[in-house]
């Protein structure tokens, strides 16, 4: 067997021990070899690779971002884009590929399935946790301890001032980053893109707990809240290759309304792309690990058009149709325990 393996979409911790994986697997189990393609879809497509073996990705359980690089790279936007990936695939002569992102790569990953042919295997990542048909994507663990260590941070400087901090943090169109983070961290209030946030609510919250001697306030902002008769706020116009807006700017905004209505000092913060830096959490290293060794599997089974999935405790194949067909928007049912300590 000889397969491929790329990585696409936003980095995010864990990239490195899925491919260390992968090649642990493939080499020893299946006696198979690996070649590695850069920048995401760009790889295939301008047939760039380097060979993987067992030297080259060892040592990397612990290392941050992937060392085959990362691209927002959309196939379906490039003259002869499809056709270029199948052509790579047959001068280098693989089986299949394993393609390891979140909604962007796996959707890309299921068109080149159905409508090329294409022998692909998807392993799901993304900080946003927002895949379908698995429980969690390795990436959201390792985010969502970074929010939390922010937010103690941000508590004894916010009580030493009298202060209100907003936090924003990232999650696209999905508020899991924002309502894991916030509970662990102690949010006072946590807005959500799934739930329009209504400023009369988060206003009376802040002043509730001011009013029992609790003089200061942290509140946790998904990048993707829409504010009742405003909508969502924008870093810029332009949209990338898959048609996404940059999100960004909507904690500076809350930030200014609570200032003006409260009177209480505020100031907005971004963790932004500190998010998805650094070592992943033992959590996602075993994660991506068990992914990398059941797409190994599922490439020696030549179970194509699949993508690994976590249900429960089990790493069990999904149709990658499953997996992209819709968003994973926030369980509700979190915001209401959130919200237990809100006010
Ligand atoms: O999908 C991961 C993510 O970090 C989102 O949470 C965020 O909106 C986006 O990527 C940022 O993208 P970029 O790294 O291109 O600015």
């Amino acid at each position: 067997m000889r397969i491929g393996i790329l990585t696409g979409g936003g980095d995010c911790p864990g990239l490195n021990a899925v491919i260390r994986a992968v090649v642990r697997r493939s080499v020893k189990t299946h006696g198979a070899d690996v070649i590695g393609f850069l920048e995401g879809w760009r790889g295939p497509i301008e047939n760039m690779v380097m060979p993987l073996t067992l030297q080259n990705t060892g040592g990397l359980i612990q290392r941050g971002g992937t060392i085959l690089k990362t691209s927002r790279t959309n196939p379906f936007k490039i003259e002869r884009g499809p056709e270029r990936i199948l052509e790579s695939m047959e001068r280098n002569r693989l089986d299949g590929v394993i393609a390891v992102g979140g909604d962007d790569t796996c959707g890309v990953a299921n068109r080149m399935h159905k409508e090329h042919n294409l022998n692909v295997i998807c392993v799901p990542k993304t900080i946003d946790n927002d895949l379908n048909a698995t429980d969690f994507t390795f990436g959201f663990d390792t985010a969502v301890n970074v929010v939390m260590e922010a937010l103690d941070r941000l508590h004894t400087t916010a009580e030493s001032h009298n202060r209100v901090l907003v936090c924003e943090v990232m999650g696209r169109h999905a508020g899991w980053i924002a309502c894991y983070g916030g509970i662990a961290g102690g949010a006072d209030f946590i807005a959500v893109p799934e739930k329009p946030l209504n400023v009369g609510e988060l206003l009376s919250a802040i002043k509730t707990r001011h009013a029992r001697g609790r003089n200061f306030s942290i509140l946790v902002v998904a990048e993707g809240t829409r504010l009742e008769n405003i909508g969502q706020v924008l870093r810029g116009e332009e949209l990338d290759d898959f048609g996404h807006a940059k999100l960004g700017g909507i904690g500076d905004t809350i930030a200014k309304i609570i200032e003006k209505e409260t009177g209480y000092e505020t100031r907005a913060m971004a963790l932004g792309h500190i998010q998805r830096g650094g070592s992943p959490t033992a959590f996602d290293r075993v994660l991506a690990t068990r992914f990398g060794v059941a797409a190994s599997d599922l490439a020696s089974e030549k179970q194509y058009g699949t993508m690994t999935s976590l249900q429960g405790n089990k790493i069990k194949p999904v149709p990658l149709e499953a997996a992209v067909s819709q968003l994973k928007t926030l369980d509700m049912d979190l915001l209401e325990v959130a919200g237990v300590f809100f006010g």
